[in-house]
């Protein structure tokens, strides 16, 4: 008997799939399908997938050509497949000519014809394209735009941003830049916004209004009164609010979270986040400026609240500012008691420091080198080196493109899919909010 392998995604099933299933099935008398898993396609970059495993697996088995169906979980899985099941003959499309020469050491290989004109590719982005517009007068812009051409079913309208000369050429080519954001929204089904974060509340309750959706740089609002109206406003007019926060979004951090909360660590008693970042200071533009708790606040309170919840007994805020209106935190230290579990935070941008995640257990502890908020590896370690184990997980894009991904899906599926409860987007605002109001804070 004459065995057959062919690997592939299977998003959106379509003829040229079923072309190819067809011709790799006659090249002999018994075809293997493999279909990529959704950890693997993430992990070799194709983010923009569709349906689950389980519905490309389906789609598969009702064409039915497989005389077996497999799941393709890691890279170098062919040659052990090859071997397993005894294979005479691997298969794929010819785009991947070439590729897999390496494999005719194992099997014979055979690239057959791709059929033109139609791609999982093309049919994703024909199903619905979101025109976003982008907010912000800051050069992180740059990277939204870069990281946006790799999701499908976004096409950027246009900027709005009175700094020009802080954009990419490819930024000040699109459709529309402009200074008038009423401008940038009648060009937009969705705005991005990353403007400082007292702008935020106007900038999203006028994109609200006017029935766009939102993906705003975390914290959304400066109040707790401000959050719930525009939670409000977007719940009464159908449209999505997300806090953009890509650490939130990176496969490291999420997977270090449910390894901690199934017991990894043991009870999980401290968590110990700090970020900072050193930057030269403008002191005349104090006011327009991210100050530390506003840039760095919202991320180190993410790994606190997502493993711990946000109902604190107590907190305690200590800053230092660098102008006596306490406009500009040079750094801020933050203090919170549980129940029965301690956290603390240290955000700064006019001090430095090791930009470490550790989060404490009573078996072990999880450690997130620096820079902690971007990263693709940790370690969990234990009295005992040797039962140390470290864990890599691929980051495209600083966790951007998948927030990106997960905002276009909430607008086509119509629910917010976002990686952040509302309650810890809530909190972060009720942190900035006592910030402000210097509660529960000492000043050194
Ligand atoms: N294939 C084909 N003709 C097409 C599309 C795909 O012969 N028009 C083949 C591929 O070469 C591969 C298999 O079908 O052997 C599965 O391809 P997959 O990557 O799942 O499909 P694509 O449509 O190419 O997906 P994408 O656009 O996401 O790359």
């Amino acid at each position: 008997m004459k065995k057959v392998i062919t690997y592939g995604t299977y998003d959106l099933l379509h003829y040229g799939h079923i072309r190819l299933l067809e011709r790799a099935k006659a090249l002999g008398d018994y075809l293997i399908v493999a279909v990529t898993s959704d950890d693997y396609d993430k992990s070799r970059g194709k983010i923009n997938v569709k349906q689950s495993l389980i519905e490309r697996v389906e789609a598969v088995r009702k064409t039915g050509l497989a005389d077996e169906i497999i799941v393709e979980e890691y890279e170098g899985q062919k040659i052990d497949d090859i071997k397993k099941f005894d294979i005479d003959i691997f298969t794929v499309g010819s785009d991947w000519k070439g590729v897999f020469d390496y494999l005719s050491e194992y099997c014979e290989v055979v690239y057959l014809d791709r059929t033109e004109g139609i791609s999982s590719s093309e049919l994703r982005k024909s199903e619905y394209l979101i025109n976003l517009g982008i907010v912000g007068d800051s050069s992180f812009l740059n990277r939204i735009e870069k990281e946006a051409k790799f999701v499908n079913g976004i096409v950027l309208s246009g900027i709005c941003t009175n700094k020009c000369e802080k954009m990419s050429n490819a930024i000040l080519k699109l459709p529309l830049v402009t200074d008038n954001y009423k401008t940038l929204l009648e060009h937009s089904d969705a705005v991005y916004i990353h403007s400082i974060p007292e702008e935020h509340y106007v900038q999203i309750k006028q994109a609200l209004q006017m029935g766009k959706h939102v993906l705003c740089e975390s914290p959304i609002a400066m109040s707790m009164v401000e959050w719930e109206e525009l939670q409000k406003i977007a719940k009464q007019n159908n449209c999505i609010l997300m806090d953009a926060l890509r650490t939130a979004y990176s496969t490291a951090f999420c997977r270090l979270l449910l390894l901690a909360k199934t017991g990894k660590i043991g009870k999980v008693l401290s968590v110990d986040a700090t970020c900072t970042s050193l930057r030269k200071i403008d002191k005349n533009q104090l006011s327009k400026s991210w100050n530390s708790i506003s840039a760095w606040g919202p991320t180190a309170l993410l790994p606190i609240f997502q493993l711990f919840g946000t109902e604190y007994k107590i907190k305690q805020i200590v800053s230092n500012f660098i102008d006596s209106n306490q406009t500009f935190d040079s750094f801020t230290k933050i203090s919170f008691v549980y129940q029965n579990s301690v956290a603390s935070l240290k955000v700064g941008m006019g001090l430095k420091s090791e930009g470490e995640l550790i989060i404490s257990g009573t078996k072990g502890y999880i450690y997130v080198p620096s820079p902690w908020w971007k990263t693709d590896y940790f370690e969990i370690r234990y009295e005992n080196p040797s039962e140390n184990k470290r864990y890599f997980y691929q980051l495209d894009g600083e966790g951007i493109r998948l927030e990106l991904v997960t905002f276009a899906k909430s607008i086509s599926s119509g629910k917010n899919l976002s990686s952040i409860d509302q309650e810890v987007s809530k909190a972060i605002c009720k942190i900035l909010e006592d910030f402000k109001n210097c509660e529960d804070m000492i000043i050194i």
